[in-house]
């Protein structure tokens, strides 16, 4: 009888403990959702908590990452917790329609204008990155970094070994492939294993080869994806495809950057944010690797933005204001973009804070042609940008550019992209 008392008497005890400990811990929480877990990235993420947990230490903070580039397994993970009524504290999202039109229009996000007017960032953000996070008049997320997808990166030893200087057209591109192969090396390192990287290989052909006029008109629905422009990349896509390498379909993003960084493979056509995979692997740039625009797009920056909003539901909504104060201050914008490889959106933030490659991207983003990322959320609604990405994967099989624009097209329509012309 005593033993039974005290057994009962002990569980009464570990039960308390049990529920007063998870209340103390969810009352500090502030949950995070982002993908960011590659090289680079997570280094980023990671001066994010940094800078938050000095101004906020007794929160504790969840991190909340889905692994795979660009978002391509998150983005399904966080429908699902957002359409449950399960959302983060606040989580990555890429301005433009990835953020209006799937979750500010549908009514998930809470409008964040007077946090916004507080801080007085109007003044310090660019106009065209607050009209990505805009609508009727409300702003709904903190911008955190730009990227720039329009990059190729190569490895310096093989373009020294071989004399090659790095190709401005695609001519000379082609040039290079062929000698590059000639001499046993692969030309290019491709990752097709989340499909994403094929899109974006194509966004950075299609602005060359069409120009921004076209590029624009393309997104916006005001021209047909079955234009001479959409077959003539994907016709020079296919030919690329001939000097990449055979692994790419077991490859993220990340892994070409290392083919490149090994000498495995001779360049690769990745974001920005490939600076901070090889910076995070000790690569030093102008020594063991470079970069240039992809050809023919020297005058374009294709942008893309990494923000952070505030669903309607947030289980911490006090925190999460906290955090997206931090995510617009100046420290974790410098911090967070010298691990990641972007350039900072607040424009007061001097480019002294950073190396050369980030230097220079600041310096492209104020001079150059800016044109919206197909391939991350800038350019085109989720539902279209998906299905992008999926026929690009079949493209790489069939390689038929005649089909491939056929069901671009009516995907297009079948996603009332046409609809408001
Ligand atoms: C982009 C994102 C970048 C980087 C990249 C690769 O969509 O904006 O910050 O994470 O994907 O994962």
């Amino acid at each position: 009888m005593r033993e039974k008392v005290i057994t009962v008497f002990t569980v009464i005890i570990l039960l308390t403990i049990c529920i007063f400990s998870s209340l103390s811990v969810s009352a500090v929480e502030l949950e995070i959702f982002s993908w960011w877990t590659a090289e680079g990235e997570k280094e980023g993420l990671q001066a994010l908590f940094d800078t938050y947990r000095v101004l906020y230490p007794e929160s504790r903070i969840k991190n909340a990452t889905v692994a795979g580039g660009a978002g391509s397994k998150a983005k399904d993970v966080l429908k699902t917790r957002m359409l449950d009524g399960n959302p983060p504290d606040s989580f990555q999202v890429h301005g433009g329609p990835e953020l209006i039109n799937t979750w500010v229009m549908s009514g998930y996000m809470k409008p964040i204008s007077d946090l916004w007017q507080k801080e007085g960032w109007q003044k310090i953000y660019p106009e065209s990155i607050i009209d990505m996070i805009s609508y009727q008049g409300e702003i709904y997320s903190v911008p955190l970094n730009i990227h720039r997808s329009n990059l190729l990166w190569y490895n310096k030893k093989i373009f020294t070994k071989y004399n090659i200087i790095p190709p401005t057209t695609l001519n000379q591109f082609f040039k290079v492939v062929k000698k590059l192969k000639s001499k046993g090396v692969t030309p290019l390192a491709l990752s097709s294993k989340n499909k994403w990287p094929v899109t974006h290989l194509f966004e950075t052909i299609l602005a060359g080869v069409a120009g921004p006029h076209f590029y624009k008109k393309l997104v916006k629905g005001k021209a047909s994806w079955r234009d001479e422009n959409v077959l003539k990349s994907l016709r020079i896509l296919k030919e690329i495809f001939k000097y990449a390498n055979d692994n790419s379909t077991s490859l993220t993003w990340d892994g070409a950057c290392q083919l490149v960084l090994d000498g495995q493979a001779a360049m690769t056509i990745m974001g920005s944010w490939a600076a901070g995979y090889f910076k995070a692997n000790s690569a030093v740039l102008g020594e063991d690797y470079n970069f240039c625009p992809v050809p023919e797009t020297g005058n374009y920056f294709i942008v893309l933005t990494d923000t952070f909003g505030l669903p309607v539901n947030a289980p911490h909504p006090k925190r999460a204001v906290n955090w997206l104060q931090v995510i617009g201050s100046a420290k974790a914008q410098v911090k967070a973009s010298s691990k990641m490889g972007s350039i900072p959106v607040r424009i007061d933030i001097s480019s002294d804070n950073f190396g050369p490659f980030i230097q220079a991207q600041i310096s492209a983003y104020r001079n150059l042609i800016l044109l919206p990322s197909i391939g991350h959320g800038a350019a085109v609604i989720n539902t279209f940008a998906k299905s992008i990405n999926d026929q690009f994967g079949i493209f790489l099989y069939q390689q038929n550019p005649e089909k491939t624009a056929k069901r671009l097209e009516k995907l297009a329509r079948d996603f009332g992209v046409y609809d408001n012309n």
